[in-house]
């Protein structure tokens, strides 16, 4: 039985892209599986949220996991917070991490462009954290979008360093799955190439948006004056229109507004109304399930309380065996 881990930082709704590069595939595989999925507190206190912020985030994002479909009898769903463990591997593993190595990643260099005022050193340690996350459980398989490759690649470099440094065959070395298809990548309806609540969340379709807000959004989506001959390659703006369709439409439906685009014949308002009505299809489910769960604390409080027994119970095992074969074992 595999072991799969997956994480989400709290900092907001979980959008269709959250959804499909990281969730719908580990929704399939809690079936069989030993599956792991957390809520990446500590990772988000990166960006300094208020307390209040924080606490509410983590409440909504359990909400969209349990709404999406993750089932607590099946998986362990809990926060990272309430598994301490995980610091103290990150800090075991970063004494074998190099700066220079951290310094070189391209979610740290992006953020120093983009932060110049808050290059604080959780940033630059993110990866070495991330990579504890994973072997805490000593995961198989983690479901995630493309953006988080290097850091498993990361993860599985210090995992080697570790069993190399020690001579022992104990971590073994995840990879980034996908249900063996390739990573996915969800764009955005502002015609960026990635739908992200980070970089700007008019991008993004939350899972708890309701069909009005929905197709408010897809209707504003960015496209261009419309294709003018035959062949004519498409803008990204277009692109990812169909992307989008691709994702929630039918393939016959996908076909039909090719077929438009290819003879010119395309109006991107009846396309943009297709896709609002196919994504809003997609989402009522989880959206109803959304509605109901966030009234019932009582439910969340017992699946968090539930996940971090189990998941302690895990990452216990495994601080006690790392400890061993350091020699932190005097007594
Ligand atoms: P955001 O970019 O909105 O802040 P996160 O960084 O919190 O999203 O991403 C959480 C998880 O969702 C990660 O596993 C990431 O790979 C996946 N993910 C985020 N956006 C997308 C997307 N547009 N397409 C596919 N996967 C995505
Ligand atoms: N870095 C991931 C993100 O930004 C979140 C995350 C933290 C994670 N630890 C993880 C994902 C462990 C998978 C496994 O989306």
């Amino acid at each position: 039985m595999d072991r799969v881990l997956s994480g989400i930082r709290p900092t907001g709704y979980l959008h269709l892209g959250n959804y499909f590069g990281a969730l719908k595939n580990f929704v399939r595989m809690q079936e069989e599986n030993n599956c792991y999925f957390f809520i990446a507190d500590y990772h988000s206190l990166t960006t300094h949220p208020k307390p209040g912020d924080l606490r509410t985030n983590i409440k909504n994002v359990l909400v969209d996991y349990l709404a999406a479909g993750l089932d607590p009898e099946k998986c362990t769903i809990y926060i990272q917070s309430d598994v301490p463990e995980v610091c103290e591997l990150a800090l075991l593993l970063g004494m074998n991490v190099y700066v220079g190595e951290l310094q070189r990643v391209s979610s740290f260099k992006e953020k120093v462009r983009r932060q110049p005022d808050n290059i604080n050193a959780g940033l630059l340690t993110y990866p070495i954290l991330m990579a504890s996350d994973i072997l805490i459980h000593r995961a198989d398989k983690v479901p995630v979008g493309k953006d988080q490759e290097q850091h498993l690649e990361m993860t599985r470099d210090f995992a080697q360093r570790f069993n190399h440094i020690y001579g022992v065959d104990y971590f073994k070395l995840p990879v980034a799955y996908n249900f063996g298809e390739n990573l996915v990548k969800i764009p955005g309806l502002d015609g960026s190439n990635k739908m992200s609540k980070s970089d700007n969340e008019a991008s993004c379709i939350f899972l708890s948006d309701s069909p009005e807000v929905i197709c408010k959004k897809v209707m504003k989506a960015v496209s261009d004056s419309g294709p003018t001959e035959a062949g004519q390659s498409k803008s990204q703006a277009v692109e990812n229109l169909f992307s989008l369709m691709e994702a929630v439409s039918t393939p016959d439906t996908v076909a039909f507004f090719e077929e438009a685009y290819q003879k010119c014949e395309i109006r991107y308002g009846d396309m943009k109304k297709q896709l609002a009505k196919d994504i809003t299809h997609f989402v009522a489910p989880i959206y109803e399930r959304i509605i109901t769960l966030r009234s019932d604390d009582d439910y969340l409080s017992k699946v968090a309380k539930l996940g971090a027994e189990k998941a302690r119970e895990s990452a216990s095992k495994t601080i006690r065996e790392v400890r061993e074969i350091i020699g932190i074992n005097y007594n």
